[in-house]
């Protein structure tokens, strides 16, 4: 049997504008992780996936909905490897909330590559996993920038910008992010092409929008390689209202990000697609506690602290 699994995400800055060209920032969060088996045996080659409850024998007529993209990421990735069909049953589990911009979709996806080439002895690289799993998110998001799926392949900080090669961030100073979950679930692609009919009615202002982002995020890269967490965290603060701008924040993720602000966090804002889904807050080790339970207390259905180094 092989093994294989696949971190969360979260974007630090530059959601959106990410998509029209923008520079973007995403750090992997580790202990949120997708998981799959690969056993030989069974009839066909059967997809098992646990959270969804749903399993299908690979070319045996039309897979659930929620089951296509990664069927057509198993056929892709197969075709890949060599093009075998042998006997084999896969299990894909996740321990990363759906739909709450923490990239559980390319989790599962890039864990789901690795798991079948683990099984037929080989390594890809976190190029060829990209690249696989670029068509499978496709299908979820419409039209991805790309960020999600990268930032998961290669399992390090990146800035990220559309069509370029990521760059690695090297981390200054190692820092806490809380991650707190709305509880709300919010369609990336939905909430993608929300913004793209926006943009289209208010092409100037929407040119704006992101164009402000696109610098804080170029501030962003310096505060990080340089360690100046004070810095990053303002940075933030300035990126929230910019996206409430756009149009994906919403009444709850407002309330996180002030809870989180007046327990102490340098600095907080939505991420990911938004509507609903996370807010990330850059935390001090005194106050990760008080920041989370602040967190809670205005209705985060979960909380996690991750280390970003
Ligand atoms: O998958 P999410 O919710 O983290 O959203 C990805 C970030 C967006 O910029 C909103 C979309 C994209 O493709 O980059």
């Amino acid at each position: 049997m092989k093994f294989a699994s696949a971190p969360a995400k979260a974007i630090l800055l530059g959601e959106h504008a990410v998509v029209y060209g923008q520079p973007a920032i995403a750090v992997p969060v580790t202990q949120l992780r997708a998981k799959v088996t690969v056993e030989p045996g069974g009839e066909g080659v059967r997809l098992i996936a646990r959270d969804l409850g749903h399993s299908h024998i690979v070319g045996e007529g039309s897979p659930p909905e929620s089951l296509k993209p990664l069927v057509a990421l198993v056929e892709s990735t197969l075709d890949y490897l060599g093009g075998e069909r042998p006997a084999l049953t896969i299990t894909v589990e996740s321990a990363i909330p759906i739909a709450r911009g923490l990239g559980s979709g390319a989790a599962v996806s890039v864990a789901l590559v690795r798991g079948l080439a683990a099984h037929w002895e080989r390594r890809l690289d976190p190029q060829e996993v990209s690249a696989l799993v670029y068509e499978a998110e496709r299908f979820h998001h419409g039209t991805p920038s790309g960020i999600d799926h990268t930032v998961i392949a290669y399992g390090r900080p990146i800035y990220f910008q559309r069509g370029q090669e990521p760059q690695f961030l090297r981390v200054g100073r190692p820092f806490l992010l809380a991650i707190a979950d709305s509880g709300v679930e919010s369609p990336t692609k939905a909430v993608v092409e929300e913004v793209r009919q926006a943009r289209d009615r208010e092409p100037r202002r929407y040119e704006a929008l992101f164009k402000e982002i696109g610098a804080l995020v170029q501030e962003a890269k310096k505060a990080l390689e340089e360690g100046e967490l004070d810095r990053l965290g303002h940075l933030m603060d300035r990126n929230h209202p910019l996206l409430r701008d756009l149009g994906v924040s919403s009444p709850s993720l407002d309330g996180l990000v002030r809870a989180a602000k007046k327990a102490g966090a340098i600095g907080a804002k939505l991420s990911g697609a938004g509507q609903g889904g996370c807010v990330i807050a850059l935390v001090r080790e005194e106050n990760r506690e008080e920041v989370a339970s602040a967190l809670r207390g205005e209705g985060a259905q979960m909380t996690i602290v991750t280390e970003v180094s």
